[in-house]
């Protein structure tokens, strides 16, 4: 539809045009095309397409019901196949179904999991960066949020075309890794996470909660101790090195296993250590061009008054007086750094919205600073994510652990299976308890959209009845499972072989259902538009639900036509259309990390 919704946008405009011309020779039509939109009527009964006429009546100094009926009675005229209303002040279409079925039904089949690519974003070259954890603990609830989101879209992008790289920046030095570190050397000095049975991640957020508490009976000494830890490190101690080497590698192999587990991956991963002393030389030679200058204190600076921000300071600290580097120094650095090392044409950072500030002001010296590029430079920001009040919470007891969530997730999806004794018939319940729980935490962080706040129930994420992800599994697995009837079942040998013949699909409910596959690639589209992975998650519980009423109402096996020969087809093309609803149903699903189900 998505084809034919462009084709008769055309033609409404052309018809358009037609009155206006037939009003007054010498008006200028220019532009018509841009004002004409197609929606879609609320109810299928009014027609496929609807074309409001609101925005003409100025134009043509006619009422939009006027309208209406003179465009309605020109189409109708010109394309006497098609079937053409005016309602009110809309011009209503009801597509060919015929040929829409078979143009839908061809298109899925031929091109598999290529379908629906819209080609949008051809030739176009995005830079994602997502995750940027700290390697001072785990990853927690609102990194999968982010890690969902980054993935997300940086496959919805290059489904669109995109060539895109996705990045991460580790934040792996600092006065914060070096409370874990300080809590390591006083209190499990000579210790390995294989001591403890714990994952080497989790390890080192148990320092640095252990560092929390030392600091609480001794607060002011423990900032001390960690800051000198910092100054030491900062002048290539060795054993100080040595200790952070040894702990930011345990953070980080905790961490990759965590991405593994989730299907998340990097093209490149960046490392603050790596990066910030570019961007200390960054603030030093623009202080020299007198973009930043020096305050009073000796730190240097940036004047943020033409900005005209409220509430924040007028100026931000880019290098301090005893000349150590603050977060922001960094991300300069590294903006450039990956701008020299994969020339974007646009680069999203996915960071939380408590970040705003901080990307606002980064942009603006990067631009100081005479980067062009610094106009493409995009933050994600999304909101926060929480549990409902009182479940789970991290030993910290602020934030909820990532790994322990999904594990609970899939320990409920094994229980959920084995109490429907479905543990026989499968043939890894293990497996699948662990896809399920993925594509339950990825559906759930992802049907939000990014910018609101959210709050994460395991409970309703696992439900099989809803707009869930295991729902749409579900779907996925009952597809699966009569396609192989198919091959397997001695009744379908009656239609095997019959051939497909789309024009049979006449069904409301097979009409609705070839409708919403036909607007894929304009779902894509406007995901990648508006980055915002909920498009695709609404996309696919319609799909579902539209499958649900067709497996309902249209018998695949049993399927009753006007002759045996008929019906021997009109089953073959029945299971042609589910075949087409689970290519679907998988390519979108994998946008938003649900993994596809062959059984359940
Ligand atoms: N590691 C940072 C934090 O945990 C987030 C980094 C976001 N990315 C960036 N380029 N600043 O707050």
């Amino acid at each position: 539809m998505d084809s034919s919704k462009d084709l008769w946008r055309e033609y409404v405009a052309s018809a358009l045009k037609g009155i206006l011309k037939e009003a007054d020779p010498s008006a200028s039509c220019d532009g018509i095309e841009n004002i004409v939109v197609a929606e879609i009527p609320p109810d299928p009964a009014m027609g496929d397409l609807g074309f409001p006429m609101f925005p003409f009546a100025k134009i043509l100094r006619k009422s939009p019901a006027q309208i209406a009926e003179k465009c309605a009675s020109l189409l109708s005229a010109s394309f006497p196949d098609a079937s053409v209303k005016a309602a009110g002040p809309y011009v209503n279409i009801f597509l060919p179904k015929k040929d829409v079925a078979s143009k839908v039904l061809t298109e899925i089949i031929s091109l598999g999991e290529d379908y629906g690519k819209p080609g949008v974003l051809d030739g176009k070259r995005f830079m994602v960066e997502f995750s940027s954890p700290n390697t001072n603990k785990p990853l927690h609830l609102g990194h999968l949020r982010n890690d969902a989101l980054g993935e997300s879209i940086s496959r919805i992008l290059k489904f669109c075309g995109a060539d895109v790289y996705k990045v991460n920046i580790i934040n792996d030095r600092g006065v914060h890794i070096c409370k874990s570190m300080l809590a390591y050397k006083k209190f499990f000095n000579g210790k390995q996470p294989s001591d403890f049975s714990v994952k080497p991640d989790r390890f080192v957020g148990d320092c640095y909660v252990k560092f929390n508490d030392y600091s609480k009976e001794n607060p002011e000494k423990a900032d001390e101790e960690a800051k000198e830890l910092l100054r030491l490190w900062e002048a290539g101690d060795p054993e100080t090195l040595a200790l952070w080497k040894t702990m930011n590698g345990w953070a980080l192999e905790g961490l990759m296993q965590t991405y593994k587990r989730t299907g998340i991956s990097f093209d490149k991963i960046y490392f603050e250590s790596e990066t910030y002393l570019k961007g200390k030389d960054e603030v030093l030679s623009g202080l020299e061009k007198g973009i930043f200058f020096k305050a009073e204190d000796g730190s240097l600076c940036v004047d943020l008054s033409p900005l005209n921000m409220d509430l924040k300071a007028e100026r931000k600290v880019l290098l301090r007086s005893d000349g150590t580097s603050v977060y922001i120094t960094q991300d300069i650095g590294t903006a450039i750094s990956r701008h020299n090392d994969w020339s974007f044409d646009v680069m999203i950072y996915v960071v939380g919205s408590e970040q705003q500030y901080h990307f606002k002001v980064l942009f603006y010296i990067l631009k100081l600073l005479g980067f062009d590029w610094a106009d493409q430079l995009y933050h994600l920001s999304y909101g926060m994510v929480n549990l409902p009040e009182g479940k789970m919470k991290s030993r910290e007891g602020t934030v909820v652990d990532g790994d322990d969530l999904i594990n609970t997730l899939r320990d409920d999806a094994l229980a959920e299976i084995r109490e429907k004794e479905r543990t026989e018939t499968l043939s890894d319940a293990k497996d699948v308890a662990e896809k399920v729980a993925l594509g339950a935490l990825h559906y759930y962080l992802l049907q939000t959209s990014p910018t609101k706040d959210m709050l994460f129930n395991p409970k309703e994420s696992l439900s099989f009845n809803g707009n869930t992800g295991p729902y749409l599994q579900y779907m996925g697995a009952r597809i699966s499972s009569i396609l192989r009837r198919f091959v397997e079942d001695s009744k379908a040998a009656s239609f095997r072989d019959a051939p497909v013949v789309p024009e049979l699909l006449t069904d409301p409910a097979e009409w609705e259902l070839l409708k919403t596959l036909s607007s894929y690639p304009d779902v894509v589209s406007r995901a990648a538009e508006n980055r915002d992975p909920s498009i695709v998650t609404a996309f696919l519980y319609n799909v579902s639900k539209c499958f649900s009423r067709f497996y309902h109402d249209c018998p695949i096996f049993d399927a009753e036509g006007n002759s045996g020969k008929e019906s021997a087809s009109l089953s073959r093309t029945r299971l042609e259309l589910a075949k087409a609803v689970s290519i679907v149903l998988k390519s979108a699903g994998n946008l938003v990390l649900v993994p596809f189900l062959t059984e359940m």
